[in-house]
């Protein structure tokens, strides 16, 4: 059987990851979460002690740091960073550092990596744009932001993080902001993405959606 790509993508708190995770485990595809990858970037850089500003040291960092993925932990350089790379200060640094053209570009072939070994469903802001621009299915989610701020913040209260609801609405506008509109790769609907508003919907149906598109596809 041909090995397909379904792509992913959306801002903050939209279920993209679970969505992205379930549909993986359901068709026996690889799941890749590229947010994971900018986010053990960010880990990275901040351990350097160098600014997610300067473009360069954030190269430079980036070209000696490995990251793997392994049974759904992440690691930096051997190290498990699963649990870390969650924080809202992680969170934001991600963000900054994903601004930079030649940090996108450190982090592509890792991402394509990925293709090939089976079929897979990689989730972030690109992924059907600029990683995997000729993915069979690409699917785009949307939720409002006081909604995607509400799940946000229940996710990180269940993870232990302390933090206040309005917080974590303003570092999603902010986010959301940045992602939006950065010169290089900016979240986009990508071309022929089927867009799921996700406002009103429980994960379980944005799962069922997203698995009969790519059960349909297969089929024809
Ligand atoms: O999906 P996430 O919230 O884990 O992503 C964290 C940050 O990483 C996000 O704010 C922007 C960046 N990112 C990106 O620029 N491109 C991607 N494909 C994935 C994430």
């Amino acid at each position: 059987m041909k090995h397909i790509v379904v792509t992913i993508d959306g801002p903050a708190g939209t279920g993209k990851s679970t969505v992205a995770r379930e549909v993986a485990k359901k068709l026996g595809f690889v799941y890749l979460d590229t947010g994971a990858l900018y986010r053990a970037a960010a880990v990275a850089i901040d351990d350097s002690g160098c600014k997610t500003s300067n473009e360069q040291d954030c190269v430079r960092v980036l070209s000696r740091a490995t990251i793997n993925f392994a049974d759904e932990h992440v690691f930096l350089n051997g190290l498990d960073v699963t649990q870390r790379i969650r924080s809202q200060r992680i969170s934001s640094l991600a963000s900054e550092i994903a601004v930079h053209p030649s940090v996108r570009n450190a982090l592509l072939d890792l991402q394509r990596s990925f293709r090939g070994k089976s079929s897979l469903v990689a989730e972030g802001r690109d992924t059907g744009s600029v990683v995997f621009p000729d993915a069979d299915i690409k699917i785009y989610l949307d939720a409002s932001q006081e909604e995607r701020a509400r799940r946000r913040y229940e996710e990180l209260i269940s993870k232990g993080f302390a933090v206040s609801y309005d917080q974590v609405l303003n570092d999603l506008r902010e986010r959301d902001s940045r992602d939006s509109s950065r010169a290089t790769a900016p979240l986009v609907i990508p071309q022929h993405a089927i867009v799921v508003d996700t406002t009103h919907l429980s994960i379980e149906n944005v799962v069922r959606i997203v698995l009969d598109k790519v059960r349909r596809y297969l089929a024809d």
